[in-house]
């Protein structure tokens, strides 16, 4: 007959063959799908580190780590990406590209995928307290295209200071390195990191170059804004890109 059975050796027939037997057709798909995997991960086995070496990044205080946890809470990260890519546009608006070095006491990371507003990673010290209370209270009073939503309430709200030890505990085991010292001084760190005339030796000796003063303009509470101002004055921060050679990293 004119439709007989396709010539055996072409690919339908193999194809056909792996169609019908379902074993074989999962061996198949295992096969398959191994090369991808060997594809992905064997390049790791020949990277040294996949970490650069760089002096400065250190782990969140505990005033920013709670300014990080209520960005999180907030969805920042809908709207906002943390991590400049090495494409001239990017360089010359945000700065120097993310190393990963920078972000890696960050858990969850926040590198996102979304910019419906600007990258943040190096938005630290870019504009005054002021300047980020006003914004977060009512964006469109400093920028007046802006079509971020206003936060008002976070300087009206007290921050839940109970649980930041707890927090450093969880982060220590998933590998950020927070001592027993840190752990046990955390809310004292805390509140000295808010309180422009308490003493602030013992936090910049474990935590340096952490910026201490009142951030959300009323020094009589710690409130979410000053903690999450906190945490946007750091962005980017640690890392001094005039000491950082990026050759040094090219291996
Ligand atoms: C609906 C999207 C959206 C959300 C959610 C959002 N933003 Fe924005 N953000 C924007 C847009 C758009 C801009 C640019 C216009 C402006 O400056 O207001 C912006 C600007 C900023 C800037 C200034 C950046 C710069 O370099 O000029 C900061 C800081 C900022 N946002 C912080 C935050 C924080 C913190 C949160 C969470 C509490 C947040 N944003 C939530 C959209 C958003």
């Amino acid at each position: 007959m004119a439709e007989a059975a396709a010539p055996k050796k072409s690919l339908w027939a193999k194809h056909a063959f792996l169609e019908r037997n379902s074993i074989w057709l999962m061996i198949g798909i295992l096969l398959v799908v191994a090369i991808g995997g060997l594809v992905e991960i064997v390049p790791l086995f020949y990277l040294k580190s996949t970490i650069e070496k760089v002096s400065g990044v250190r782990p969140w205080s505990p005033l920013e780590l709670a300014g990080r946890n209520i960005y999180v809470r907030e969805g920042c990260y809908n709207c906002h990406s943390q991590m400049i890519r090495p494409l001239r546009d990017e360089v010359e608006r945000y700065g120097h590209y993310s190393l990963a070095a920078e972000s890696m006491y960050d858990r969850p990371f926040q590198w996102g995928s979304k910019r419906t507003g600007p990258d943040l990673a190096r938005v630290g010290n870019k504009y005054s307290d002021e300047w980020q209370r006003q914004h977060l209270a009512d964006p469109r009073s400093v920028v007046p295209g802006s079509i971020m939503p206003g936060y008002p309430f976070l300087a009206q709200t007290p921050l839940k200071t109970y649980e930041i030890a707890d927090d450093m505990k969880v982060n220590a085991v998933l590998g950020v390195p927070y001592s027993e010292a840190m752990i046990a001084e955390a809310l004292a760190d805390l509140k000295a990191q808010a309180t422009p005339d308490a003493d602030g030796d013992g936090l910049t000796e474990r935590y340096p170059g952490a910026q201490q003063r009142d951030f959300d303009g009323n020094p009589k509470v710690i409130s979410e804004a000053d903690a999450l101002i906190a945490y946007l004055q750091a962005l980017g921060t640690m890392v001094d890109f005039k000491l950082y050679d990026d050759k040094a990293n090219i291996r």
